[in-house]
């Protein structure tokens, strides 16, 4: 079996082909980069629609096959940008009208946990995935990825790359934030916000601004970072201890973070557990990762109506699992 998958949240429009042992057929991929300021939907929406089909073409052409080859369309449903998811679907969805082809709208939150098993070859985790947007503890109980903590505000990634910019680190923040936490030599007390197993960062990330009035910026990038992947630490360790995980696995950008790693991997294997790092390569937004989800459920006889619409605040536990039975390959 085939798949052809079309990821379009946000700022990438990738096309990725997977075959049912999990092997990888094609990843292509293009993006969207404003050259300054966030991503602007609409301009990356454009980008999608002038450029996708040549995406599509070159995902073909990197599998050696052709469309009559392919069994299904997926494609990311949500939740995501409108404009973006919509150029995505659009293309999905001619693509299975033209081809006479099943459908497969996929959560894009779910691809991220999906391919993160694949490539790690994992069969149960705790997932930890803190992306810019997202900051989500979940794990797979009872048919549902179900969210056992999630940030009440602002993603992780966001926080870091909010705060950057008033220090003038431009956009992502994250990893040179990494570099000058490493200078730091004084902890700098700032507010750590965990509510139940909920977190808030919109207070740190004002107390870190205003600290840089008074502090060395190394001195902050350090603290801040400590009281941030603690909190995330705090509210991933109670969902282990509850859930009796063994594999503990890191997905979403804010993964690379080799501090973060650490407090992790002490945090899982206080309880057992492995830690898992989604490579970068898969971390980020690519097509591949809906082609195999869409997989997954579409042999566990998950098709989507052509006339679905898209669903920017889907969330990661309105979806039935029902394609957990089965096996990760050789997992
Ligand atoms: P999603 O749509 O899944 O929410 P996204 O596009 O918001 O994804 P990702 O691409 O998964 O986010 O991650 C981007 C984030 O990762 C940015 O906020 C960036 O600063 C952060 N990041 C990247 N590398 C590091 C690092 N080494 N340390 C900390 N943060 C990092
Ligand atoms: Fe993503």
């Amino acid at each position: 079996m085939i798949v052809l998958g079309i990821e379009s949240t946000a700022h990438t429009f990738g096309v990725g082909i997977v075959d049912d042992n999990g092997r990888i057929l094609a990843d292509q991929r293009i993006q969207h980069r404003p050259k300054e300021g966030g991503i602007r939907p609409r301009d990356s929406a454009q980008m999608m629609s002038e450029r996708g089909a040549d995406v599509i073409k070159a995902a073909l052409d990197e599998a050696k096959i052709s469309i009559q080859d392919v069994n299904a369309i997926a494609y990311a449903i949500g939740p995501g940008l409108g404009p973006c998811l919509r150029t995505g679907a659009i293309a999905a969805r001619f693509l299975a009208a033209k081809y006479n082809k099943p459908l497969v709208g996929v959560n894009h939150c779910i691809a991220h946990i999906e391919i993160g098993k694949l490539v790690g070859k994992i069969r149960d985790p705790l997932v930890v995935y803190l992306s810019g947007a997202n900051t989500q503890i979940i794990a797979l109980a009872n048919g549902r990825y179900r969210i056992f903590g999630e940030t009440l505000d602002i993603g992780l990634g966001n926080l870091l790359d909010s705060w950057g910019r008033k220090v003038g680190i431009p956009f992502p923040a994250g990893p040179k934030i990494e570099e000058l936490a490493k200078q730091g030599k004084k902890f700098i007390p700032l507010p750590y916000t965990v509510k139940g197993s909920d977190l808030a960062f919109s207070g740190l990330y004002t107390a870190a601004v205003r600290a840089t009035e008074k502090h060395d910026i190394a001195d902050v990038a350090y603290s801040l970072q400590e009281v941030a992947f603690s909190m995330v630490a705090e509210v991933a360790e109670r969902a282990l201890a509850h859930t009796e995980k063994g594999e503990v696995l890191l997905v979403g950008g804010v993964a690379a973070n080799k501090r973060l790693q650490k407090i992790m991997r002490i945090m899982a294997e206080g309880h057992n557990a492995s830690l898992h790092v989604v490579p970068m390569k898969y971390a980020a937004d690519n097509g591949i990762m809906i082609a195999w989800t869409g997989l997954l459920m579409y042999r566990a006889g998950i098709t989507t109506p052509l006339s679905a619409p898209i669903n920017p605040k889907f969330r990661t536990d309105q979806v039935d699992v029902v394609w957990a039975d089965y096996e990760t390959p050789d997992a």
